[in-house]
């Protein structure tokens, strides 16, 4: 029988974006040579590399590309020199398009400490001893980033006024929240939904509609906690959370906070999964590190791959249905950091500190 051959559209972008995309590269390279399927992979530009190159962050070609792709590959878009540029032509209006063009409503972030890694947590280990395994389920297309009314206008007395608009439908909160108490059935059966109720009318109607949604899933545990107290309760006992599910600003912030937990922002990976299918009838994923371009050290072989290698993993997963490929990758990163492999933003004393070529390719010798 021929070896499925799937295609992937792979949009390094900005800072170190292009590098850690490599590095993900390298990593399914191997989990396809030894798992019997073909990956085909096309690079396309997108974010400032491609304002640059076309004056869009988002041009058709890249937009075909992704339209024929059975998944998504992105590296990290954005850069201090585009800070200044009007928002259809800014960086970041190229995720959000993506985002919004696939209805990819889901975005999951998998927020877990690799226990060697306990070091390198700011958090003391009283704190982190027990374990930080839960995952953040994120709205990601709607709520204020996308709301209506928005802009910035200036009144007639010559005040300015930026504006934007927390929305939510019941629909968009029932979809999002499906996903998660189906998510938490597969994982320890709770999910802790965050909201600021208190204050909020989408908040308000966000927790109405979560509790109707727990009802169809009697046998998962349901919590409510205001974003702020969540922020908090992030720090205080993070071992306590299974599935977070948040609006799309909340997921934001606590995401990044959350990073913290495992050491580094650098170990994140993201999926983000919509109504799209693909050709394998699966999910036409997209898949993108939570860290950013971080323009100050890109393109000096510093950055961490191993957010974007766990990316690699979460697309075997979802949109490849390459379950034990995908398995394969995330036992090697384990490995690699129990033999103490560590880059700069993880490294402690006595371990070896690789670059982002060295990294990935000590992932890729321990697949199979
Ligand atoms: C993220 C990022 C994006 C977001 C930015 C780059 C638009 O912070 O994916 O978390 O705010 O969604
Ligand atoms: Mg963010």
């Amino acid at each position: 029988m021929a070896r499925p051959t799937y295609r992937i559209a792979c949009l390094p972008g900005d800072g170190i974006g292009p590098e850690v995309t490599r590095g993900a590269v390298t990593v399914l390279e191997a989990a396809a040579a030894a798992y019997g399927f073909a990956l085909e992979f096309s690079a396309h530009p997108v974010g400032g590399a491609a304002y640059d190159a076309a004056g869009t962050p988002f041009p058709d070609e890249t937009r075909e590309a992704c339209d024929a792709a059975d998944a998504i590959l992105f590296g990290a878009v954005g850069g201090p020199q585009y800070d200044g540029l009007p928002w259809e032509h800014r960086p970041e209006a190229a995720l959000l398009a993506i985002r919004k063009r696939y209805d990819l409503y889901a975005n999951l972030r998998p927020i877990l400490l690799y226990p060697p890694l306990r070091d390198a947590s700011p958090l003391k280990n009283e704190i982190i001893g027990g374990g930080v395994d839960f995952i953040i389920v994120r709205e990601l297309v709607g709520g204020i980033y996308f709301g209506e009314p928005r802009g910035i206008t200036t009144l007639e007395d010559g005040t300015r006024r930026g504006v934007n608009t927390e929305v939510y439908t019941d629909a968009e909160i029932a979809r999002i929240a499906r996903m998660g108490f189906t998510i938490a059935r597969g994982r320890r059966r709770k999910v802790t939904s965050v909201d600021k109720a208190n204050v909020m009318e989408a908040g308000r109607l966000w927790r109405t509609v979560v509790d109707e949604v727990a009802r169809e899933f009697p046998d998962v545990e349901v919590e409510h906690l205001l974003a702020d107290n969540a922020a908090m309760q992030i720090l205080r006992r993070p071992g306590d959370f299974d599935v977070m599910l948040a609006s799309n600003l909340f997921g934001d912030f606590l995401s990044d906070e959350a990073a913290m937990l495992t050491g580094s922002i650098g170990l994140l990976p993201s999926a983000s999964l919509g109504a799209a299918q693909n050709r394998l009838g699966l999910p036409k994923g997209f898949y993108e590190p939570i860290h950013g371009s971080a323009p100050d050290i890109a393109g000096r072989d510093l950055a961490n791959p191993l957010a974007a290698i766990l990316c690699g993993a979460m697309l075997l997963r979802h949109s490849l249905g390459q379950e034990e490929a995908a398995l394969a990758v995330e036992r090697a990163v384990a490995r690699v950091l129990e033999e103490g492999f560590r880059t700069g933003d993880i490294k402690v004393p006595g371990t070896a500190v690789l670059g982002t070529a060295a990294m990935a390719a000590e992932v890729a010798r321990r697949i199979g």
